[in-house]
């Protein structure tokens, strides 16, 4: 569900068409819709009311401040991966009660800042990671709030780069070294164990996954109990999925369906970091039309957007539907449109750079204006600007009035910390290893 409609031979973002804004704002443009975005907070709050969960939205998926602002006035927390992801959260004042740190490479001055800013919950995924984090604690005369992410090894059946839960992927430790670290956190005076973690992975389309997985979580907490008195969260992660291609992912009641027997059972309260079930859908790219041509017994589509502005589906082969701000109708969900195939492709010298492939397209001139569906989230996240390629702006729509929250990079902005004519400087020490590292 969003806000993104067709009326009068035009898409919509809420009350602002398309066609305008990209006229306004120029292309490529990504365009968030907030009152999608507040419907889907709102939604998925009332799914799960009863169990009064802490919602920590990942600012991986769009950080944008404009973004994390919507969400933090719609009382959000942030799941945060990194110091920049932090100094985003502090610009905007949110509390850092409402705050976890997750991620499996935390730097001792991340730990530090996240110290300093109060944070809820670290998410600790190793041993020497949880003994840095009790150096860091000790030395600032804090005690540091611990969860301990589980790798619960549960297979949820999506796209294997965005699977995490399995043994094999990176993330986590497994449920007996999970105990022994979670027994420690428990034990140390600089350390308070809060909260056992798991996440199982991204756009996610079935819940069983997440009930097989915190069913195995919750069942450590109860044994962990007696000896961690603090222990007062169950995290579920992120990964809910959204709808791409056609109506796949279940809604918010089925996810809390699945997990509320156990989170009632284990008398924890519950905790998630969702991303893109918040924002993806709340999202369109805007590129406009350069070229067509004709090769190989195929139609190409050249736009000026490429895989550097929206890498999912070189990176994934996922897919976004596209279609034209202007003109007939697009297909409902899951069902093809009327037109030739095509190919839609940007200028980026390499063959792996497309927004789509083989499609149903209507006819469409030089200068037409096309929007990729189902962006919002790890859309301009994950934007570079390879080719030396400026980033895209961002617009956020809120009803009939629209602002632009991230100007177009420049030209000038891709080079401003070069320095050409730095002057070489003499390494004092070859054999320090400080200046090694
Ligand atoms: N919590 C943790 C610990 C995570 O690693 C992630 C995502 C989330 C929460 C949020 O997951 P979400 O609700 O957004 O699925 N770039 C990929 C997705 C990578 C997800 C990484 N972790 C993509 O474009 O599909």
């Amino acid at each position: 569900m969003d806000r993104f409609r067709h009326h009068r031979d035009r898409l919509w973002c809420e009350e602002v068409p398309l066609d305008v804004l990209a006229r306004r704002v120029g292309t490529p443009a990504y365009v968030y819709s907030a009152g999608t975005i507040r419907d889907h907070v709102r939604r998925l709050r009332a799914a799960f009311a009863d169990l009064d969960p802490l919602v920590c939205y990942a600012v991986k998926a769009n950080g944008n401040l404009a973004v994390l602002r919507v969400l933090l006035e719609e009382g959000c927390g942030l799941d945060i991966v990194s110091g920049g992801e932090l100094a985003r959260a502090r610009r905007l004042g949110a509390p850092g009660a409402r705050i976890v740190f997750s991620g499996v490479g935390k730097t001792r001055a991340e730990m530090e800042a996240g110290l300093a800013a109060g944070v809820r919950l670290f998410n600790v995924e190793s041993e020497p990671e949880l003994d840095l984090l009790e150096q860091v604690a000790t030395a600032r005369g804090q005690v540091a709030p611990v969860g301990i992410r589980l790798n619960p090894d549960v297979d949820p059946r999506t796209h294997r780069h965005i699977t995490t839960g399995r043994r094999e992927n990176k993330f986590g430790v497994d449920l007996a070294a999970g105990e022994r670290l979670a027994r420690r956190a428990a034990r140390s005076p600089a350390l308070r164990l809060q909260a056992l973690q798991c996440h199982i992975g991204s756009q996610v389309t079935s819940v069983e996954p997440y009930a097989e997985a915190l069913g195995r979580v919750a069942a450590l907490a109860a044994r962990l109990r007696p000896e961690a008195p603090d222990l007062e969260w169950l995290d579920m992660g992120g990964g809910f999925g959204v709808w791409y291609r056609d109506q796949a992912a279940p809604g918010f009641e089925a996810y809390a369906a699945a997990v509320r027997p156990i989170v009632k059972a284990s008398g924890l309260r519950l905790l998630m970091e969702p991303g893109r079930v918040l924002v993806g859908n709340a999202g369109v790219l805007l590129a406009r039309v350069l070229y067509e041509k004709r090769g190989g017994g195929k139609r190409f589509v050249i736009v000026d957007a490429g895989m550097n502005d929206l890498l999912r589906p070189s990176l994934y082969d996922a897919y976004h539907r596209v279609w034209p701000a202007t003109g007939p109708p697009p297909p409902p969900l899951g069902e093809e449109g009327a037109g030739e195939r095509a190919d839609v492709v940007g200028p980026v010298c390499e063959s792996g750079d497309f927004l789509a492939r083989d499609r149903a397209l209507p006819p469409v001139a030089p200068g037409a204006v096309l929007a990729v569906f189902g962006v919002g989230a790890y859309g301009f996240a994950m934007a570079s600007t390879y080719n030396d390629r400026p980033r895209p702006c961002e617009v956020l729509v809120d009803g009939a009035r629209y602002a632009v929250v991230r100007e177009r990079e420049t030209h000038a902005d891709l080079m401003r910390l070069e320095r050409p004519d730095a002057p070489f400087q003499a390494v004092e020490d070859r054999a320090d290893p400080e200046g090694v590292a």
